[in-house]
């Protein structure tokens, strides 16, 4: 049975710009090299085809500094996109940018509108709800506008909490399958995920809870033996791909492709 919540027929990603350099990062550990990141992009656009997936890769927005993590552009459902309203200054271009190639697959993309803000890195979609995490780039009239969007798909949001200095809800957890989730400990102390069974990320490797499930693949960032061996003990199939450029701008997995199956 095909699960709208990790099956997916297409993805979108697109190339980092030589801009990368400029992009926005909590701490500043190194600039990002610009050959080892595209290499890994590629190899993740490699692990996203090999499942089978029709995946597109845009073109370098040299304007956009971060505009690699397509992720916060735009929330992609069966039904209909929903095009975001980025929290950042410097990103609210990028979802116009998105917003054509969406429009060519999808009958239905809505838009946020308001003065709120609201970035998809905040946004877990499981097989039964939509959970936001409020964030520095996430308000509230964001995820409302969002909520009253998304309703007349049936889509039930919940709104949870994006634990403080971390910068997305994502950044601390993944879905891994209908019923469970990957997450740090910090974040699952909040409670955010009573009712669904929690793997949590090893001791020390914390930063590597932004994995993606992506049909039979969980894709994780390579550099954390202890989170893959568990999850590889679990049942799961691990691909990983190294991200150390991604990570030096807060990106991991989740945040280098939009994923869905448009009007499945
Ligand atoms: N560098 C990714 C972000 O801050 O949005």
């Amino acid at each position: 049975m095909a699960h709208k919540s990790y099956s997916f027929t297409h993805a979108i990603c697109r190339k980092p710009s030589r801009s990368i350099v400029d992009g926005l990062r909590a701490v500043d550990t190194g600039t990002p090299d610009l050959d080892v990141f595209a290499q890994h992009h590629a190899d993740y656009v490699r692990a996203l085809r090999s499942t089978g997936a029709e995946v597109t890769v845009l073109d370098a927005l040299e304007a956009f500094p971060d505009s690699v993590f397509v992720e916060d552009a735009a929330l992609c459902l069966q039904e209909g996109a929903v095009i975001m309203r980025p929290g950042a200054p410097s990103r609210l271009g990028e979802a116009a940018e998105m917003a054509p190639h969406l429009e060519a697959l999808y009958g239905e993309v809505l838009r946020i509108e308001g003065d709120g803000f609201i970035e998809g890195g905040d946004i877990l979609t499981t097989e039964r709800e939509i959970l936001i995490g409020l964030s520095a780039r996430t308000d509230q009239a964001g995820v409302d506008e969002f909520a009253k969007l998304v309703d007349r798909w049936g889509y039930a949001v919940r709104i949870v909490d994006t634990p403080e200095g971390v910068l997305h809800f994502k950044t601390d957890c993944s879905l891994l399958d209908e019923e469970t989730v990957l997450a740090t400990k910090r974040l699952d102390a909040s409670g955010c995920f009573d009712g669904y069974k929690v793997l949590h990320t090893a001791e020390g490797e914390e930063a590597c809870a932004n994995t993606i499930r992506f049909n039979n693949l969980v894709i994780m960032p390579a550099g954390f033996p202890r989170t893959r061996d568990q999850l590889v003990a679990a049942g799961y199939e691990v691909r990983e791909v190294g991200n150390s450029e991604a990570a030096k701008l807060d990106g991991g997995m989740s945040c280098l492709s939009l994923r869905f199956s448009p009007n499945a």
